[in-house]
């Protein structure tokens, strides 16, 4: 059985380790799916501050996209709320979303092939043409290789630096929160490498950004805190290392390393490793 969300788990639970003040964008008790009396999100939650990193780690089909997708207005949310900086944004528009600051790049067709990286990227403030060069420059100084192959066709570029113009393309319109999905997906674990470490950069020049992982482990690493969607649900969240470690999620959610860090974790204490997570309203291994 799957955890269930539990009425008593509180803001502390559902967003272990935030930190204090007003979310950048928050979503709470989201019940959204795509057919007619099909639930998806069965009430997910997640906030996001401002300057954070924050993972969706979850298995196949949990409704990681799907929540990505919600929160951008391109899957209608049925119950809860959406809100950025405090304003409701339950249900808006992609496109006045993007004008509001949120940044949204899909995992696949994210690039026209046909065109070149820098008619790309000016699709991506066509709503702002006149910032075209500003934010070229911005977006120069982050990816060098973008400036240096800007009149190369899109399509000719391999799957990692489509990426790269995806994000790009995305950043354009100096937005304040960036929603990622599944940017490593389908790249050799060098490229993997790379697209966490621009991600990253990107985060530490001040966009905040909700990533959703399938490399669960590697997403752990680099974010500030992570959810654990599973069933369209909160199973589990808190501070990304602390998730990692937890002998618990290993044994769900990231797969064989349990043995290897189990063992680990033997050699290293006198007792069994404890699980630090507390699952949000129930044990999904039950
Ligand atoms: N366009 C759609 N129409 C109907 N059902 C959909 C649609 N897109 C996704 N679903 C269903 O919603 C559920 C969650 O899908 P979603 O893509 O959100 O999962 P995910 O966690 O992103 O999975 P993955 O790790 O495989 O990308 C799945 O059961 C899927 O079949
Ligand atoms: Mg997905």
């Amino acid at each position: 059985m799957t955890a269930q969300p539990s009425p008593s788990a509180t803001r502390d639970d559902l967003h272990r380790g935030a930190p204090a003040g007003e979310p950048l964008l928050a979503a709470t008790d989201l019940i959204a799916g795509y057919l007619p009396g099909v639930d998806i999100l069965n009430g997910c939650n997640l906030v996001c501050h401002p300057g954070e990193l924050v993972g969706i780690i979850g298995p196949n089909g949990a409704g990681k996209s799907t929540l990505l997708k919600a929160l951008f207005g391109l899957v209608t949310i049925r119950s809860g709320s959406v809100t950025l900086q405090g304003e409701d944004i339950t249900n808006h528009r992609a496109d006045s979303l993007v004008r509001r600051g949120v940044g949204f790049v899909p995992q696949n067709n994210n690039v026209f092939p046909s065109l070149s990286i820098e008619e790309n990227l000016q699709m991506g403030v066509f709503q702002a043409p006149k910032t075209f060069n500003e934010r070229f420059e911005f977006i120069v100084d982050l990816f060098p290789t973008l400036g240096e192959r800007r009149k190369q066709s899109a399509g000719s570029l391999s799957g990692g630096e489509r990426q790269m113009v995806a994000m790009a393309r995305a950043l354009m319109m100096n937005p304040s929160v960036l929603l990622l999905d599944e940017p490593s997906a389908g790249l050799s674990p060098v490229r993997q490498d790379e697209t966490f470490l621009r991600t990253r950069r990107i985060n530490k020049a001040g966009v905040s950004v909700v990533i959703v992982e399938q490399n669960a482990r590697r997403a752990l690493q680099i974010c500030d805190r992570a959810y654990v969607l599973d069933q369209g649900r909160n199973a589990y969240s808190g501070p990304g290392r602390q998730l990692m470690n937890d002998p618990k999620v290993i044994e769900l959610y990231l797969g064989t390393l349990a043995t290897d860090v189990e063992s680990a974790a033997g050699k290293a204490a006198d007792g069994p490793a404890v699980s630090t997570a507390k699952p949000l309203g129930g044990d999904p291994a039950l």
